[in-house]
């Protein structure tokens, strides 16, 4: 085996693994779970049948061989019984009411309609079974958030009764949330089922990882990672989310357990770090002292149950409040035991540095403004099983004001507000209000005088960028032979499905033209998502848990070791970069993008970015660390504009992005849609220069996300306003269908030649650009140097999605033939085409066949348009004789779209397939 081998039960096996270390359980009485062997159990809710791997839009398109649902993994159980008279009730009514997948993109709704249950169904369920699991689904996704409504962020009433009836007939009575994020959980208490546990959405293996806590194989030992408030208008950013325009941060740092721990501890319903065990543990600290800079601290944890499990030990550092104001708890460290035995047990040990505790003044009412500082005044830490139970463990003094950190003010805010800060002491704590800092450098001065020289272009000396990967040659020099529209060029990334990639992935960056490829520039790949690849095309791939049920394992080795078989997967199918990971901070329950994001808490957010991070760098392939930063609301994505303090900003929704890049490495970035404090993020040169590679050193590239837009400060947004792009340092605009040509219409070449762009801008993310190609696989496949063993276990690993490889695309203009020389009609067989096309607009397709049978043979003929069928040809028999059918393919907006065509029946015979352009855009 290869060093690159993927092996792929053992890639199953962590994914089963991390989706049952996921599941949080947040109750459980009567002893209701784990379901025991030989009992029988009764499934009820129509989402047995479709369970939800993931939620929608770039964060879920993954197309797997296989999915097991919670029900397929218990029928799979050879000690437990389904009772299959319910199944069978349930698969009936399913059949009347098929799922509605909705059209379009991100129009699949957040749930779906539930079968009425009545009281004798229930009844006679539980005539012949043990314990009844009632599974509630929810998906989300792009585009939409979720709302504060009934089959949305509520259950429906039709749930909730279904809940109710079942409750009252069964003693064993599990709820399973199969949804992508926390849910309203206030019918805990009116419909009092007898246990809840999140099961989230665990990607293809996720039933298999639900159904080995449900049996008690896998003691639950999953972590909430978001705070559950009574009600959604508890949360502090309630206010002004889900406004089109503007959205202000006025809770500041005070967001998810920061401020319910702070202020509003009763309105909590299960708090941060919460989640049961079928066993129990009793944890105990041992060690605290000081070492120098650092607090280390030593953790008993001693299984004192009748079960083995595992426990997730968390501390919380609770600093002074000082003249800045602090919330009363911050999460410092976690660690996960190992499995423990009934009376096993392990010492954990914590490093804690102090540092890590400073707070940012944005204000300078420490003294030191734009420095991290801790305060004068006793820091204590708390150590336990989440943020409300963690107890005293020790305290170290701050005698005098220390600054850890001296930065420069960036990315203030302009608009004034005022944001939330604490007021009083002890425990009881009330929020008041102060006036954020605004914005007191100039940034304009800021660009100008940070300006890199302008090198002139020497012309094409014959360096090409393989001579620079192999030390034969300096990167300026290589770099200074590149002309102006060489520069505009690879600032463009090429997509969705550029023919110059992996076939129906997201991106293609770097050689996007014939002459950067002339100078040995590859063109590398980039594909969705947090979840797993992405390929349009229909290639297969493995789908993952998703973000929140990843975070909820608390585990970060674990995340570490899946996402090496990621980062393995990846170049398997030879794309660079992942879309992901995801993680923008959890700040309103109502995002419609949590599913792909980790964790209200920035900590746990940066740590689990790193895992995957690390996990993929063991491949050779990276991540895209997203969306950065400040996409915390779908609606209106493009345009609403997010109003943050400085602190706020560098406290909460930069932390994890900054631990990422200084822990995980990462080498990719991907700003946003939308404005944070006036500027559009792909256009924000003190989030993407100062503050990300200045003060962070970050050395690699970052992209726009898809179609994004960018500004002068004071004017709107423009999807063609590069010269403001490349100013800030964000290297890559995503995606337009033809660099060279520039479909995209962009201004790079205007920004030169009126200064608002310089000649050294566009050579700095050149260079960006370039270092990222020479430190991924991209590199050694266009310089062929990838080993035949590793080529060969490709090709066998894709097995039957082999022939997308090496994919080539056919030109289609207003009227054309397809070549259809490739195609066998025998029964049960398809190919794939791939198609480029001219012309945006609603195509046609006609197909002229013949079929020797008589009429009364079906002989039909399925096309699929980018893995969804768009059109069945049902010809019958047709005596011989010719004919011609048509039908509408849809409307196409992309170039490069794959065309699968699948045959039912033998004995078609084709005589031409025409693709007509009916109306172009
Ligand atoms: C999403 C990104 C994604 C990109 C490419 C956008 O709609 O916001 O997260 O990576 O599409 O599919």
């Amino acid at each position: 085996m290869g060093k690159y081998y993927l092996d792929m039960e053992e890639y199953k096996r962590l994914a089963r693994q991390a989706a049952a270390e996921g599941c949080v359980l947040l109750k459980n009485e009567n002893n209701t779970l784990p379901v025991r062997e030989g009992e029988t159990v009764s499934v009820f809710g129509r989402i047995q049948f479709t369970y939800y791997k993931s939620g929608t839009g770039s964060g879920g398109l993954v197309n797997t061989r296989y999915v097991t649902g919670i029900l397929d993994a218990l029928r799979a159980e050879g000690s437990i019984r389904v009772n299959e008279e319910l199944a069978g009730v349930y698969e009936a009514w399913c059949a009347e009411h098929p799922f509605d997948k909705g059209k379009g993109w991100g129009q699949e709704p957040w749930s779906q309609e539930e079968m009425p249950l009545d009281d004798k169904t229930a009844a006679r369920a539980a005539q012949v079974s043990d314990a009844a699991l009632v599974i509630i689904g929810r998906t989300a996704g792009e585009d939409q958030d979720t709302k504060a409504e009934p089959g949305s962020y509520l259950l429906t009433d039709k749930e909730k009764a279904m809940i109710r009836t079942v409750s009252r007939h069964f003693a064993r009575t599990a709820v399973l949330l199969n949804v992508g994020n926390i849910i309203d959980m206030k019918w805990v208490e009116d419909c009092a089922p007898s246990a809840v546990l999140y099961v989230w959405q665990g990607g293809m293996e996720g039933g298999n990882g639900a159904a080995d806590v449900l049996t008690g194989r896998v003691s639950p030992c999953g972590k909430l990672s978001d705070t559950i408030a009574a009600s959604i208008e508890d949360y502090p950013s309630a206010a002004g989310f889900g406004d089109p325009y503007e959205n202000i941060y006025a809770e500041d740092i005070y967001v998810g357990y920061r401020y319910f721990e702070t202020a509003a501890r009763d309105k909590v319903l299960y708090p941060f770090g919460f989640g049961l065990s079928y066993t129990e543990f009793a944890v105990t600290t041992e060690g605290f002292r000081e070492e120098g800079e650092d607090i280390l601290l030593q953790v008993r944890v001693k299984n004192t149950g009748d079960l083995a499990g595992k426990e997730v030990v968390q501390v919380y550092a609770n600093p002074p409040q000082g003249r800045l104001g602090k919330p009363l708890r911050s999460l410092a460290a976690f660690r996960k035991t190992e499995v423990l035995q009934p009376d096993g047990e392990e010492i954990l040990s914590f490093r804690i540095s102090k540092k890590e505790l400073a707070s940012y003044d944005d204000s300078g009412v420490t003294g030191h403004k734009s420095c991290y500082v801790l305060e004068e005044g006793s820091y204590g830490l708390y150590v336990g099983t989440d943020v409300r139970s963690a107890s005293f463990a020790g305290a170290f003094v701050q005698e005098t004001l220390t600054v850890t950190e001296r930065l420069e003010e960036a990315l203030a805010p302009v608009t004034p507000f005022c944001r939330m800060k604490p007021v009083g002491e002890g425990d009881s704590f009330c929020m008041q209000e102060e006036a954020a800092p605004l914005r007191s450098v100039d940034l304009a001065q800021r660009i100008l005088g940070n300006r890199p020289a302008s090198p002139v272009c020497t012309g094409d000396r014959g360096i090409l960028l393989g001579d620079v990967y192999d030390g034969r040659a300096d990167m300026e020099d290589f770099l200074a032979q590149l002309t102006d529209e060489d520069l505009a060029c690879i600032v463009r990334g090429e997509g969705m499905c550029s023919p110059k990639v992996t076939p129906g992935t997201a991106g293609a960056f770097g050689g996007v033209t014939d002459r950067l490829q002339h100078f040995g520039i590859p063109a590398g790949c980039c594909a969705d998502g947090p979840s797993g690849i992405r390929m349009d095309c229909g290639t297969h791939a493995f789908s993952l848990p998703n973000g929140t049920s990843l975070a909820c394992t608390f585990h970060e080795e674990l995340v570490e070791k899946l996402f090496e078989k990621e980062g393995l997967e990846l170049r398997r199918n030879r794309v660079d970069l992942l879309l992901g990971p995801g993680m923008n901070i959890h700040r309103n329950p109502l995002n419609g993008r949590n599913f792909e994001y980790f964790s209200e808490d920035p900590y746990l957010t940066g740590k689990m970015a790193a895992a995957q991070l690390k996990g993929m760098g063991k491949a050779g392939t990276s991540g895209t660390i997203k969306h950065f930063a400040g996409n915390n609301q779908e609606y209106s994505r493009n345009l609403a504009n997010a109003v943050i303090s400085e602190r706020a900003l560098r406290e909460i929704y930069l932390k994890g992005f900054e631990i990422a890049v200084k822990e995980g490495k990462a080498l990719s970035a991907m700003s946003t849609y939308g404005p944070v404090n006036g500027l559009w993020t792909a256009g924000s040169y003190d989030l993407l220069t100062t503050i990300l590679r200045k003060e962070w050193g970050f050395d690699g590239l970052v992209m726009t996300d898809w179609w994004a837009k960018m500004n002068e400060e004071g004017e709107e947004g423009d999807t063609r306003n590069t010269a403001a792009m490349v100013r800030a340092q964000n290297d890559l605009y995503m995606v337009v269908s033809d660099a060279q040509a520039n479909t995209g219409e962009d201004n790079t070449m205007e920004g030169l030649a009126d200064g608002r762009t310089t000649r050294g801008e566009l050579l700095r993310s050149a260079r960006n650009i370039c270092r990222v190609l020479m430190r991924l696989p991209v590199m050694d496949r266009f310089l062929d140097r990838i080993s035949e063993e590793e080529l060969r276990e490709q090709r066998e690993g894709a097995g039957e999605d082999a022939r997308f490889l090496d994919l080539v695309y056919q030109e289609v203009g207003r009227d054309t033939a397809l070549d259809i020389s490739s195609l066998s009609t025998e029964k049960g067989a398809s190919a794939v085409l791939g198609v480029k096309l001219l012309h945006k607009g609603v195509y046609a397709m006609q197909v002229t066949a013949r079929c020797s049978a008589g009429e009364l043979a079906q002989v039909p003929m399925s096309v699929f348009m980018n893995h969804g069928v768009v059109i069945t040809f049902t010809m019958n028999g047709t005596d011989g004789e010719w004919v011609t059918r048509s039908a509408d393919l849809g409307e196409f907006r992309f170039p490069h779209q794959y065309m699968k065509f699948y045959f039912g029946q033998s004995g078609l015979e084709l005589g031409e397939i025409r693709m007509i352009l009916k109306e172009e855009f």
